[in-house]
Parts: structure tokens; sequence; C-alpha cells
């Protein structure tokens, strides 16, 4: 099956502004009715050039219905950088940009988190719409609020707060998606199913979704996963508390990143994670079902990285995480599925048994 039926439309209602998402397939081409656009006076998109090409004439077409001028960006990791920003900025001038114009950004996380970032910082802040066209981006990156750009030293460290005015999910974008791309989404499809996402979780454990397939079972579920992530940060803007649930196979899946020194993804890592802090979960009281749960979902999606390293590695990577405080590790661990725990802290044997198990089932 290859068209959707529905859209669906929200509003997330935080302090500083209201937020509305809207998914369906192929709403990219009637944007002019999904946003106030005449209420802004100039509006430029910052376009992935890999959307760019792949996508061109829906991008072409839309932009011109909202009188948007486009800005390319060449969407690496790399130019998602603070030195990068400064040349977005100087063309926000030059294209006469006030405090009352809008940035959108089109494309992956690296896309959207760069627009953000740019809109965030640009005159103290203006509005920002994000189009996400990876699954990642759709479910995690576009959603929550948090921008931020790399420095030398390190990913994501200078950023801001800054919500989306407008969210636009249009599911045709995955059609030209590669595989390592749609793994890299459904690790964070599994991760939200698994703290407290039941619909997804379902439709994940009867496996009724595929890559290369854009079918109802796909849109609920992103519907879903999309719903999911909101109410929690909608709950915690800041992340004082509950938002931190997010971060459930983050801590081993960002130490086993670092170790491979970013050449490995990072939906692979954080399946990895989950994986590893599941095996820590069943240990400290999380039923053994929930746990042959979480392994089947991820084989079944062929999720889990077959890798090697030594575990006293990961373990100091952990210690160094910029998230952990005082050098102490924490885990967000499960009761359940769908009952995550935070800060918890772990006895490294526990840690190190954890990493060993996963390490045996990957060499099987
Ligand atoms: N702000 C947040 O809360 C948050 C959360 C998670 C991740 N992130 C950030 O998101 C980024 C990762 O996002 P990503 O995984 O989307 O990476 P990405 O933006 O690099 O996209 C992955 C690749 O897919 C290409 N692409 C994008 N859309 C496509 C399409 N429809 N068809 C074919 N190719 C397409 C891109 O050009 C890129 O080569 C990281 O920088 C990460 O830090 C942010
Ligand atoms: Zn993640």
């Amino acid at each position: 099956m290859d068209s959707l039926t529905n859209t669906t439309a929200f509003v997330l209602e935080f302090d500083s502004k209201k937020s509305t998402i809207t998914i369906g397939q192929k709403i990219l081409a009637t944007i002019s009715s999904l946003i106030p656009y005449k209420q802004w006076d100039v509006i430029v998109a910052i376009v992935s050039d890999t959307v760019y090409t792949l996508h061109k004439e829906v991008v072409d077409h839309s932009l011109t219905l909202i009188d948007a001028i486009p800005i390319n960006y060449n969407d690496t990791e790399q130019n998602k950088s603070y030195a990068y920003a400064e040349k977005y900025f100087n063309q926000l001038l030059e294209k006469q940009c006030t405090r009352n114009s809008l940035v959108m950004g089109i494309g992956g996380g690296v896309t959207t988190d760069f627009a953000g970032y740019v809109a965030s910082a640009y005159m103290r802040g203006i509005d920002v719409v994000y189009v996400p066209t990876t699954l990642l981006a759709m479910v995690d990156a576009s959603i929550g609020g948090k921008v931020a750009v790399n420095i030398k030293a390190g990913k994501n460290i200078v950023g801001h707060f800054h919500q989306p005015n407008y969210i636009i999910i249009d599911v045709n974008f995955l059609h030209t998606l590669p595989q390592s791309e749609w793994r890299c989404g459904m690790a964070e499809v599994v991760k939200h199913a698994l703290i407290g996402d039941s619909s997804s979780l379902e439709i994940l454990q009867n496996k009724e979704i595929q890559y290369g397939y854009i079918n109802n079972s796909l849109y609920n579920c992103i519907n879903s996963s999309v719903r999911f992530k909101a109410s929690i940060v909608e709950k915690d803007e800041y992340e004082k508390n509950i938002r931190a649930i997010l971060n459930y196979g983050h801590t081993v899946g960002h130490a086993i990143e670092s170790l491979f020194e970013y050449t490995m993804s990072h939906g692979e890592a954080v399946a990895a994670g989950m994986l590893v802090e599941s095996y820590i979960s069943l240990k400290e009281g999380m039923p053994k079902a929930d746990f042959d749960c979480i392994r089947d979902i991820l084989s079944a999606y062929n999720l889990l990285p077959k890798i090697s390293f030594d575990p006293r590695l990961i373990i100091n990577h952990m210690m160094y995480d910029k998230k952990n405080i005082k050098g102490k590790i924490r885990f967000v661990l499960l009761e359940s599925i769908g009952k995550p725990r935070i800060g918890c802290e772990v006895n490294d044997l526990l840690v190190m048994e954890a990493l060993n198990f996963y390490l045996k089932m990957v060499s099987r």
C-alpha cells in the first residue's frame, strides 16, 4: 500500500509558545494552508542539498507558494557548526530578515538542528518551522525544542531551547531514505516504545512495518512516537526531570559512539545501548518476558551492530560523559516495559556483565 488516508494535527503548549505538528503524506505541497505564512515579513528556508536534489519539485513548488527564499545547506555534521552558522546569520541579514522573519529547516536532524540554532540566535531569536525528512528527525530531532551546533571540543555543546512554531511531517520524504538512515530512526522509535509509547510497541511486536513501505502502520507508528515524545517534552520543556527518560539506551550508546570515534551511527550505538541497559534492568528486577521482548524487537529490525570492544573502555567513556554528575554514571533503567526510572546508579561489575553479555550475543 502506498497512499495514506490520514492527516493529523495537534498543538503543544509551552511557556514560551505554541507548536503545531501536522503529520501526513504529501502535505508539504499544501504548506500555504498549514502555516500562516503572511504573518512573517521574510521567509528563508535552509534546505539540505541532498533533500533538494531528491525532492526538488515539491520543495520548489512549496517554497513558491509561501514566497520563501531557499538557501542551500551542505548538511554534514561538520557543517552543523558554530563557525558555519555565522555565514547563515550574514545571509539572513542580506535577505533583510528582521525580528518578524521566519527561518525554515528542511532536511534531516542535522539541518533542523542547524536551522533551529540559526533561528534561535539571530536577533535574539526568531520564529522557526521544521520540515523533517528523515525518520529520526521526524520522531526525535525536530520535536522538543533542543537546538545545537558543534564546536571543536564536542558535539551539540552550543545551543538553546527554542521551540518551533510549526513542524510539518510529510512521510512521503521517507521514500528516498537509505536503509542505514531508516535503522537510525527505528532505534529511536523503539526507544519511545520501550519507555511508554504502547501503541508503537504493539505495531513493532506485530512486525507490521518494514523498510521501504510507507503504509498505515508506519504512519500510525510515527504519529504515536511523535505524540509520545511531544507529551514528555510538554511536561518538562527544560529537562529538569521526566524528560531525562528519553536518554534510555544513551548512557551506553554515547560511550560506544565515542569509543568508535563517531564512525558508527548514533542509532546503532543506541540500539546496542538499549540492549545493555535492558540487561542491567533485568538484573535489577525487570521481568524476563520484557527482556526477551526487547531483544526480539531489536533483533527483528536488525538494529544491533556486530561490534567488539573492551568493556573497560566503555566504562571509562561513560565516566567522562558530559551528562554525568560529578563522575557518577547514571542510567535510565526499566522497571518493566513502559516504566522507566531515571538517575539509577549501577555497580560497575554489573555494567561489565551486561557489556559482556552483549559481546557474546552479537558474536554468535
Ligand atoms: N535536537 C534534538 O533533540 C536532536 C535529537 C536527536 C538527534 N539530533 C541531531 O540530529 C542529527 C542526526 O539527524 P539525522 O539522523 O536525521 O541525520 P542527517 O540530517 O545527517 O540525515 C542523514 C542523511 O540522510 C540524508 N537525508 C535526509 N533526508 C533524506 C531523504 N528524505 N531521503 C534521502 N536522504 C535523506 C541527509 O542528507 C544525510 O545524508 C544529529 O546532528 C543529532 O545531534 C537532535
Ligand atoms: Zn538518540
